[in-house]
């Protein structure tokens, strides 16, 4: 069995005919070759999530969610998104004949809409959605009330709102456990509604119980400092998360400032001995390029937010520097063409008149 479905002993129990894969999972587990060194890191690692399908880690939400409504019968998929769910639905969609209606959070990246309608998907924005708390709520509300006159449920990744396709998301702790058996330390991984790091802490727990040897990595939920629901309560010892009224944050996807599964995350990080971290938007974008220019490795700024993270633990000297640290890699740089163009303002651009001045050009500086 091939992508997700490789752990289908591990998946919610569906026909054969309804498990279908576009090649998502089983992604790459890089070991730092210069930022780990230069922060004294010697174990540093990055699970590119970047190489799926659609360009996300959501790919493996979507395999799972679609997988789901084909068992189920059901012939079309209402989802919110801030992006990357939307491209990730909108391709399983394709792939299955399934009509996508995807509700869009207001001022999602072009790119990532573009990739939804490329596939074939009605794209719907709401003015306010998914930035403010009272908009977004009256969003999924009705969205979830419509969706069951009509038999479905709504799209969302999170388990509060569609528990069957996070369970795909847990893939990647499994794959994590197989490719490094010894000892992970720390795993940090970005959130916006928490979900992702919730999948993480429940697929440690799930692959530790099936392997008494195995002994769960530390799991760090890191979000921007302008949305921060649940990382600081994490960090302050508190039980609950805190929804905001108005998200405040640049990056796209981790701006949600509803409480999704956001309790749950703190009670699961927690368990882990994991804690939260909080960063600023412009760490997070100095990261993607770091990641970019140092790395070879070409994210979103999502995707960035866990080796902020690492930062800001590195100072605090919660961690050991020989530990094994994994950052999770959520999103392609394709996905957000705005922040990557800022990057490459900054590389050097040059146009020349004729072939002889740029052979001159590097000449000079080569
Ligand atoms: C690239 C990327 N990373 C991380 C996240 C955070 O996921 P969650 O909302 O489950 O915390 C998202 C969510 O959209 C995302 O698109």
């Amino acid at each position: 069995m091939t992508g997700i479905w490789k752990y289908q002993h591990l998946l919610p129990a569906l026909r054969d005919d309804c498990r279908l894969t576009l090649g998502e999972a089983n992604t790459p587990l890089v070991r730092s070759r210069r930022l780990g060194r230069a922060m004294g890191l010697e174990n540093l690692y990055f699970k590119l999530e970047t190489v799926n399908p659609s360009g996300s880690y959501k790919d493996r939400f979507a395999a799972c969610a679609v997988a789901d409504l084909l068992q189920r019968n059901i012939n079309f998929c209402i989802a919110t998104s801030s992006g990357n769910t939307g491209a990730a639905l909108a391709a399983y969609g394709a792939a299955a004949g399934i009509q996508c209606f995807l509700v869009l959070v207001d001022g999602a990246p072009e790119a990532k809409v573009r990739q939804m309608q490329v596939y074939g998907a009605s794209t719907l924005m709401v003015r306010g959605f998914g930035k403010d708390a009272v908009v977004s709520k009256e969003v999924m509300d009705g969205l979830t009330a419509l969706a069951r006159r009509h038999g479905g449920l709504v799209q969302i990744s999170a388990y509060c709102c569609s528990p069957a396709g996070m369970t795909g998301v847990q893939t990647i702790a499994y794959e994590i456990a197989e490719s490094l058996p010894k000892h992970t330390a720390h795993v940090f991984s970005p959130a916006g509604g928490g979900g992702l790091t919730l999948a993480l802490t429940k697929g440690f727990r799930l692959w530790k119980q099936m392997s008494s040897t195995y002994r769960c990595p530390r799991v760090h939920c890191v979000q921007p400092s302008g949305n921060d629901t649940i990382a600081g309560p994490l960090k302050a010892g508190l039980r609950t998360a805190s929804a905001i009224r108005t998200s405040v944050t640049s990056i796209s996807g981790l701006q949600v400032p509803n409480v999704l599964d956001g309790d749950m995350t703190i009670e699961g990080c927690r368990s882990t001995g994991g804690s939260g971290w909080t960063v600023p938007d412009e760490l997070i974008y100095e990261c993607q390029r770091e990641l970019a220019v140092k790395e070879g490795i070409f994210c979103e700024p999502a995707g960035a937010a866990a080796l902020a993270g690492v930062k800001l633990a590195l100072k605090s000297k919660e961690m050991d520097k020989s530990d094994h640290i994994v950052c999770l890699v959520t999103g392609h740089g394709f996905k957000d063409l705005v922040s990557a163009g800022k990057i490459a303002a900054r590389s050097d651009n040059r146009y020349f008149e004729n072939a002889r001045e740029t052979f001159q050009y590097i000449e000079s500086n080569v």
